[in-house]
C-alpha cells in the first residue's frame, strides 16, 4: 500500500513500454523508475497485491502490467478519493442528468500536514492537479474550465477545506450556481479505505484476479484500467464485483 508522499511527475520512458525493456533498462543500473515504482515492481515480483494511494506513477506502466498478469498479482490505484473528487464525482452526474449544462467547475483547497507541506511545490501538485483534473470531464462527458488550486496552510494540520463554485445553465440558458464548502479530517477519510482496499485486494488476489482492478475505481481519484468517474455506477460495480468474489470464495 503506497501512502507515501506524492512524487512529481516522472518523464514517460521507453523502458516503460514493456518488461523486457524494463528489466533490460534496470539492469544496466538506470534510473527509469520513481520510487513509487520500484516499490509497485518489488511487490508485484516477490507475488504481493500493489496499491497506489497516492497520484505518483506507482504500477502505473506498460512493463508493470505486463509483471503483474505474469507473477498472477493484483493491483489498483491511483490517488484516494477522499474529499473534494468524491464530492465533484457524485455531483457532477447529478448535473448530467438533469441536463443542467456545466459552464464551470472551479476549486479552492487549504491543506496543512505532511501531504499539504509536500503539495507546496510545484511539481508535485502538478501531479496532483492532473489526477485531480481528469474526473469531471469525464463524470460530465464534455469539456469544462475547471481550475482546481491548492494552497498549503501548516495550521490546518491534518484538516482539509476546499470550496468549490459551480456555474451552469438550465432551461432556456438560464445563468445558475452551486457553492459547496467541504472541510474534512484527512487521516480520518483515509484510513477507512486504506482498510478496505486492502481487504478487497487481497480477496481478489486469493480469488485468481491479476493485473489493474478497475472495479476498485469507487476509491480513486484516477482510476486504473476504467474511465468510470460516477460514484453511484462506480460503487454499483464494487458491489456486485465483492459480491461474486465472495461468492467464489
Ligand atoms: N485523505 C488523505 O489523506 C489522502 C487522500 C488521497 C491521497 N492521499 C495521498 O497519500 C499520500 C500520503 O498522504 P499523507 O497525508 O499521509 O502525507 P504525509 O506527508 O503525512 O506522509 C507521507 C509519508 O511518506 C514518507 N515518505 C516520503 N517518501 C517516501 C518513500 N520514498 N518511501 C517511504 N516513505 C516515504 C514521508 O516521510 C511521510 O512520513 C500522499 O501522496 C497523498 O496525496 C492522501
Amino acid at each position: 500500500m503506497n501512502v507515501s508522499s506524492t512524487e512529481g511527475l516522472f518523464a514517460k520512458l521507453a523502458a516503460h513500454n514493456s518488461l523486457d525493456k524494463l528489466n533490460a533498462a534496470l539492469d544496466a543500473g538506470e534510473a527509469v523508475l520513481p520510487p513509487s515504482s520500484l516499490y509497485a515492481y518489488a511487490a508485484i515480483d516477490a507475488g504481493f497485491p500493489f496499491v497506489d494511494f497516492t497520484p505518483s506513477t506507482g504500477a502505473r506502466l506498460p512493463a508493470l502490467e505486463e509483471l503483474a498478469i505474469e507473477r498472477g498479482v493484483p493491483h489498483a490505484g491511483s490517488d484516494g478519493k477522499t474529499g473534494e473528487t468524491l464530492v465533484k464525482t457524485a455531483l457532477a452526474p447529478m448535473f448530467l442528468s438533469r441536463n443542467l449544462r456545466v459552464r464551470s467547475w472551479a476549486g479552492l483547497n487549504l491543506l496543512g500536514g505532511g501531504d499539504g507541506l509536500s503539495l507546496s511545490e510545484p511539481n508535485r501538485a502538478a501531479a496532483k492537479l492532473e489526477s485531480k483534473a481528469r474526473s469531471l470531464d469525464e463524470a460530465l462527458g464534455y469539456e469544462t474550465d475547471h481550475p482546481v488550486h491548492i494552497d498549503y496552510l501548516e495550521d490546518m494540520g491534518q484538516w482539509k477545506t476546499a470550496w468549490n463554485h459551480i456555474s451552469f445553465e438550465g432551461f432556456m440558458g438560464t445563468s445558475m450556481k452551486m457553492q459547496f464548502t467541504w472541510e474534512g479530517c484527512d487521516s480520518a477519510l483515509a484510513a477507512p479505505l486504506v482498510i478496505d482496499l486492502a481487504r478487497l485486494t487481497s480477496l481478489a488476489h486469493s480469488s485468481g484476479k491479476s493485473g489493474a482492478l478497475p472495479e476498485l475505481a469507487f476509491f480513486f481519484k484516477d482510476p486504473a484500467g476504467t474511465e468510470e468517474h460516477r460514484l453511484s455506477h462506480q460503487f454499483h460495480q464494487l458491489v456486485t464485483w465483492a459480491g461474486q468474489l465472495t461468492k467464489r470464495a
